[in-house]
């Protein structure tokens, strides 16, 4: 099962000088809620904001996927050359987390959906890439204030 889990505002924004564009607590923590201890794969850019965040902390996920078309080791993380390959191959359940090049990639093979919809406008310079939201339907959706945390499923083909 492959699922995506990002947070966006109104435009779709999604990051700014790779990092996020705003500091919303109640959604750090949905987001660690559900990738606690998962097996993650993520984009270089996005692994080296996580490892600024984290600082000396090791990052809290099981198995580290890092998408680079670059060779590189990773002390904590395995090395993923093609990150389209990898999802065909995958056999695992696997969040991947950003940032927008690896969610373009990864959108034909997703599963699940997992989306924070931040109800405001911010300032930033990467947006998540325009899909098809509606091969997508909703099986959870929940307010809090400024927020809405939704699930999807892709829909069965007919
Ligand atoms: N709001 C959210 O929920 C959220 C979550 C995560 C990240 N973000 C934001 O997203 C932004 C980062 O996104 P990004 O698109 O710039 O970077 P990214 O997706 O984190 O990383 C892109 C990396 O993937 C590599 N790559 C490209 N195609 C590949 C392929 N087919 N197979 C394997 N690797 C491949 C790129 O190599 P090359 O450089 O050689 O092309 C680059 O190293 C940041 O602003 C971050 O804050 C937001």
């Amino acid at each position: 099962m492959i699922n995506l889990i990002w947070a966006m505002d109104e435009n779709w924004l999604i990051g700014q000088d790779n990092q996020l564009p705003w500091h919303i607590p109640a959604d750090l923590q949905y987001f660690k809620q559900h990738t606690h201890n998962k097996n993650v794969i993520m984009g270089e850019l996005t692994y080296q904001s996580l490892k600024a965040y984290y600082k000396t902390k090791p990052l809290p996920f099981n198995h580290i996927f890092v998408a680079n078309l670059d060779q590189k080791a990773y002390d904590d993380a395995t090395w993923i050359p093609d990150v389209v390959q990898f999802l065909k191959e995958t056999k695992d359940d696997l969040y991947v987390i950003g940032g927008k090049t690896i969610y373009q990639l990864s959108l034909p093979y997703a599963n699940r959906l997992y989306i924070t919809y931040i109800l405001n406008r911010y300032k930033g310079n990467v947006y998540f890439p325009t899909f098809d939201l509606s091969q997508f339907e909703v099986i959870d959706k929940r307010l809090e204030p400024g927020l809405i945390f939704t699930v999807y499923e892709r829909r069965k083909s007919l």
